[in-house]
């Protein structure tokens, strides 16, 4: 069991931030059949819930979901009975032969466990090396912005059972955001609180789409996936592995 997303944050995620996954898929879909990716196993890098999995499931695709949440998995498995889940770092996963890769929701700022430059780019050079000429690698990514520095922010969001209380700052000299979550999830009569804070890097999304650049990925950053336009200080990056042919 890990600190993060833990059983009551991972069912107010799946019940109450879905709109992110979903509303990305569709953008996804497209941009994989745009690049004649119809069949094959695709990975889901930080699949949650596994609300993105069940839709690459229905859409013909095998899928390996990979996520360093047991509670996650838990509700994934659920969802989604053909697909594979690990419950293990993205960080450090065997990235498999795939036709491409995914990953959602800002996984990849994550510092839940050790996240760096370095291991950042043995990630890349390994999903390089899984994908075939012509595969995908989609994700999105945090950057700046999302608060004023010097700034907290303080806010809640309520569900029919549930209550998130949020605050979050940026620190930009140490290009970190830090989220402390606080749950009330109602058990019975009574509402159970549980604590968590979630820090994640800040990138420069320039950076990134050089590194993954050098890798030998050609890389298109986006604000949207297809009609849906991602929150404020979020940036998508489709990193396509070449064909050789200009
Ligand atoms: C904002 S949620 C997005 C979940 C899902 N992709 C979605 O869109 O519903 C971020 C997810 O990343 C996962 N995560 C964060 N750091 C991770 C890591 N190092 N390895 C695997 N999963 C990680 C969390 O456990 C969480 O499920």
């Amino acid at each position: 069991m890990t600190d993060w997303y833990n059983e009551d944050l991972a069912y107010i995620h799946d019940v109450g931030y879905r709109d992110y996954a979903l509303k990305s898929m569709p953008g996804i879909l497209e941009i994989l059949q745009h690049d004649n990716i119809s069949t094959g196993l695709i990975i889901d890098l930080g699949c949650g819930s596994g609300l993105s999995t069940e839709i690459l499931d229905r859409n013909g695709y095998q899928v390996l979901g990979i996520d360093i949440s047991g509670a996650m998995i838990e509700i994934a498995k659920t969802r989604v009975s053909a697909a594979e889940f690990r419950v293990e770092s993205l960080f450090t996963a065997e990235i498999p032969p795939c036709a491409a890769v995914i990953s959602i929701g800002e996984c990849l700022n994550y510092l839940f466990d050790a996240n760096s430059d370095a291991i950042l780019d043995a990630l890349f050079h390994r999903i390089y090396n899984a994908l075939p000429i012509g595969g995908t690698f989609i994700f999105d990514a945090v950057i700046p912005g999302q608060v004023r520095p010097g700034e907290i922010v303080k806010s809640f969001t309520e569900g029919q059972d549930w209550i998130v209380l949020l605050e979050k700052q940026e620190d930009l000299e140490q290009q970190i955001l830090t989220r402390r979550i606080i749950t009330l999830r109602q058990v019975g009569d009574l509402y159970r609180r549980t604590d968590e804070v979630h820090r994640q890097r800040l990138f420069n999304a320039q950076l990134l789409s050089e590194a993954l650049g050098k890798i030998g990925f050609q890389v298109e950053m986006r604000d949207r996936y297809g009609q849906f336009s991602l929150p404020p200080a979020r940036v998508a990056f489709i990193a396509r592995k070449p064909t050789g042919i200009m």
